[in-house]
């Protein structure tokens, strides 16, 4: 069949015939032993893709490159207005850091199929950890730096990893965070620690070291000697990345090699429009799956050049640095949060700081992890010409889902659409009882399987919860957790979870998680978390507590505890900020709290009280409470 550029053949021949088409992407990786077969079921009667392919995803992203010529080209840029650092690695300099990397693990006595937690900052020993774990077929789990003790320990105990890797600080805003010390509470709250810990001093902050357990990242490093790519198979684990579900529980989701390395090479060219030797930057973190995506796996895998920036986009030194760091690499492509922008815009709101550099590399500005806010977006269109691309994906799927995809004959764009399904995806949205809705109905954002390549085949040694979470829901789909709806021309309009977790600056978090938190507080009857709308960070949670009868602790005090407590248990980035306390919580006659009823109130939204509800007053003393403490854009938060 002829192949065009156009978006609509190209989108219905990945679903007619799924197998061809991805067998024709699989040509842009390089195999050892290429597949035979595209789709396949495996013994838990999960979909597999090029089962029989033998690959190694640190050679795809790395030594293919230098044998192609591509040496001698910049592979990596550090760029880090954190400690005023910008180092450049060739695709040479990055074979032999990382090649030293995975002789220090091997000398560990990590091999194929072990495990490595990363808990590190953004720096470039961070993103050698992950690919020398690629180069020997290890799997790493990289953990958000911004993760408290219990969230690492958590993570640890159920990746049970070799060795743990990690740094002695990180620096946010210019204060220096130390890791070490959360590295070694939540050691001692694991069941399964490492025999080792791997330290890398940085010169902001000494970590102090626990003999025999810990080790110095460049005395061991100055011992190693390179180690080679080990052959995987395509369906190998390449890495587990820990997501919030809805309970305290995170969920591993797992990256196999082969199918992974396809889809990022796809992506790369029919949706970023990228070409190999252009410059990619995704402002992003490791600990994400946009950082592992697209500040390494992709752009490597692509032959281009990445970008690891240590930073902020303000106040490092201000709300030009996004702009400079474009300039000074001649990033041709750049991918971000909205948050960002928005916290740029807030200092500067008429964007002057951009006159300052010279933008003219840039082709194109894709955003994404949370809804993009048409005023954002609209600013964005002003003051930069050239195409802003909303899309929308999540960490288990690792790489978009919906989005205009430039590298194919882009589309015209509607405010407010993440734009059309990705090939490969078979979008549909279904009512409560599975069935599927009609143009702009609103229900849930399903695919319907097999799901393409690159997609989580399932969770880390937990295919039941996999199911469960998933795919028993509405049986032979995949269930999102977004709402949204598809119009009459087949754009995609995501409304948000449908479920427990909400995006805060970017950040999943689970407030399913936080009222575990918090309703294990002793003086804590029952509470709601609920994700309400913040200007700047998209959305933040706020508790709503009832004090157990004959509590003496004041309100005040409650919340300056609940808040540390969030803040030790989960993080900074949680933004835990109010825990409010209320006489009772909306309920329905059947004991359901109404939470959407509590945000919908507090963002102002219009609604109408639930006929459900069991006591409609309930609704004026919530309004109270949070009009006393302004809580919520509808009373002037
Ligand atoms: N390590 C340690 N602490 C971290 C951290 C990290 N990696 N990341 C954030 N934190 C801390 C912050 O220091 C802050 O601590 P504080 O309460 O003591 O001040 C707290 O977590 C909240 O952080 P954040 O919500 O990020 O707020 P901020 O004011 O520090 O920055 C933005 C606001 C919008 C500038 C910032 O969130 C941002 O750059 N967002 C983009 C996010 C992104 O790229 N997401 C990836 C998805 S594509
Ligand atoms: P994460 O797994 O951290 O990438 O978060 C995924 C979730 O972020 C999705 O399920 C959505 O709820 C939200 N999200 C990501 N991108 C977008 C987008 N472009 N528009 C709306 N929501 C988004």
């Amino acid at each position: 069949m002829p192949t065009t550029n156009n978006y609509a053949d190209q989108y219905h021949r990945s679903l007619t015939n799924p197998d061809g088409f991805w067998a024709e992407q699989a040509s842009r990786i390089p195999w050892y032993t290429p597949p035979t077969q595209s789709q396949s079921t495996d013994a838990d009667g999960l979909t597999r893709w090029y089962a029989d392919g033998v690959m190694n995803t640190c050679y795809a992203a790395i030594d293919y490159h230098i044998e192609q010529g591509r040496g001698e080209q910049p592979a990596l840029i550090y760029d880090s207005p954190a400690t005023g650092q910008v180092r450049t690695y060739t695709y040479l300099d990055l074979r032999d850091e990382v090649a030293r990397v995975a002789g220090m693990l091997r000398n560990l006595g990590v091999s194929k199929g072990d495990t490595v937690v990363i808990y590190m900052p953004m720096v470039p020993e961070a993103a050698f950890a992950m690919l020398a774990c690629a180069r020997l077929g290890a799997v790493h789990s990289v953990v958000f730096g911004g993760f408290a003790s219990p969230e690492l320990a958590v993570r640890i105990d159920d990746v049970r990893p070799r060795v743990v890797l990690s740094a002695s600080c990180g620096i946010e805003f210019g204060t220096v965070i130390p890791y070490k010390p959360l590295l070694d509470a939540a050691l001692a709250q694991s069941a399964y620690p490492p025999a080792h810990c791997v330290i890398l001093q940085r010169p902001q902050c000494e970590a102090i070291m626990q003999s025999g357990r810990d080790l110095d990242w460049a005395t061991l490093l100055a011992r190693a000697t390179p180690a080679d790519c080990v052959p995987v198979l395509a369906t190998d684990p390449l890495y587990v990345l820990y997501t919030s579900g809805t309970t305290g529980r995170p969920k591993g989701i797992v990256r196999d090699n082969g199918g992974h390395a396809v889809a990022l090479a796809y992506s790369l060219e029919a949706i970023y429009d990228v070409r190999p030797g252009e410059v990619f930057w995704a402002a992003s973190d490791l600990g994400w799956a946009v950082g592992h995506s697209y500040i390494v796996y992709g752009p490597l895998i692509y032959g281009c050049t990445a970008i690891l920036f240590e930073g902020k986009p303000v106040r490092t030194p201000d709300a030009g640095t996004f702009w400079r760091v474009i300039a000074d690499h001649k990033v041709n492509v750049f991918f971000t949060a909205p948050t960002a922008f928005r916290a740029i815009r807030k200092e500067d709101p008429e964007a002057s700081l951009r006159r300052n550099y010279d933008l003219s590399s840039i082709r194109a500005l894709f955003v994404a992890g949370e809804r993009c806010d048409p005023p954002t977006l609209g600013w964005l269109d002003q003051i930069l010409n050239i195409p802003v691309i909303d899309h929308w994906w999540q960490t288990e799927s690792g790489w978009p889902m919906v989005a205009n995809q430039l590298g194919l004959d882009p589309i015209p764009v509607k405010m407010g659409s993440s734009s059309k399904p990705v090939c490969g995806y078979d979008l549909q949205i279904l009512d409560e009882d599975g069935q599927q809705l009609g143009p702009n109905q609103e229900g849930y954002v399903c695919v319907k399987l097999p799901l393409p390549p690159g997609f989580t085949p399932t969770l880390w040694h937990d295919t039941p919860r996999f199911r469960e979470s998933y795919l028993n829901r509405f049986p032979g789909y995949y269930l999102t957790g977004d709402g949204g709806y598809i119009d009459e021309d087949g754009y995609v309009f995501i409304m948000g979870r449908v479920d427990d977790v909400i995006n805060v600056a970017g950040h999943r978090l689970s407030t399913g998680e936080m009222e575990e938190i918090v309703g294990a507080h002793a003086a804590v009857a029952e509470c709601a978390v609920v994700g309400i709308a913040c200007p700047l960070r998209g959305q933040r949670p706020v508790g709503f507590v009832v004090l157990k009868d004959g509590q003496t602790i004041t309100p005040e005090q409650l919340e300056t505890e609940l808040v540390t407590l969030l803040r030790e248990q989960i993080g900074a980035v949680a933004y835990f900020r109010n825990a409010l306390a209320v006489k009772r919580l909306p309920k329905t006659r059947s004991g359901k709290i109404l939470r959407k009823t509590i945000r919908q109130l507090a963002d102002g939204e219009p609604f109408t009280i639930p006929a459900t509800i069991d006591d409609p007053a309930i609704i004026d003393e919530i309004r109270l409470v949070l009009a006393s403490r302004k809580v919520g854009v509808a009373f002037g938060e």
